[in-house]
């Protein structure tokens, strides 16, 4: 029997209303991180400004030296108290799954402080909306990373959503979409859950 996010936060004690992570905080599983890194190459500096736990810095930091991080919240990690919507610093890459609620914004604010690449873990219903298209129209992204499975980002079985890499590059209008096969990473990690 498969359940709901909604039915399992019931089983779970806890209000459907308190159901969202506290500032939107869902750490990334490795093997998603890792689909965006053999698929797309970064040069320069790398900024994660939403790095929860360090899940996906770790990750990034084992194929890049320059990596920083940084996050609205203290989670033991990075710095803390920045608030990357009302940053205006610049770098040469921005990689983070930002939080959902906010992230149009974090679209927004990233293609304006990436000199090279912005890259932002989205569901992949963003490719879809009024707003966005728009957005997408002007600034189209150059890759789109289809994770063709389901994400699950707290470990409770049964995800409800399917997620994709949206890659943004200057200097490049078309976009390109691929699927990353991410089947054995997948395999592998519910087998360690079941171990
Ligand atoms: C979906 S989690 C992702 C965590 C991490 N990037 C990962 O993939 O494992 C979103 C993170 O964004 C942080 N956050 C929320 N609003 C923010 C803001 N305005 N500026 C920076 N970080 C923010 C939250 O504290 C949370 O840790």
């Amino acid at each position: 029997m498969t359940t709901t996010v909604n039915e399992q936060y019931k089983l779970l004690g806890r209000k459907v209303e308190d159901k969202r992570q506290s500032e939107d905080f869902y750490p990334t599983p490795s093997y998603v991180t890792e689909a965006l890194l053999e698929y797309h190459h970064f040069r320069g500096k790398i900024w994660e400004p939403a790095c929860g736990d360090g899940r996906m810095a770790e990750v990034l930091k084992k194929s890049y030296q320059d990596v920083e991080c940084s996050d609205l919240m203290d989670r033991g990690y990075g710095q803390s108290g920045v608030d990357f919507l009302k940053s205006n610093k610049r770098v040469a890459n921005i990689v983070t799954n930002p939080p959902f609620q906010l992230a149009y914004e974090f679209i927004e604010q990233g293609l304006k402080l990436a000199d090279d690449c912005l890259a932002l873990l989205l569901p992949i219903r963003y490719l879809t909306g009024k707003k966005r298209a728009k957005l997408y129209a002007k600034f189209p992204p150059a890759k789109i990373i289809v994770i063709p499975n389901k994400v699950d980002f707290l470990g409770f079985g049964s995800p409800a959503m399917e997620f994709a890499w949206f890659v943004w590059k200057r200097g490049i209008k078309q976009t390109t979409i691929v699927w990353a096969d991410t089947h054995d990473a997948d395999v592998k990690r519910k087998r360690k859950k079941k171990a």
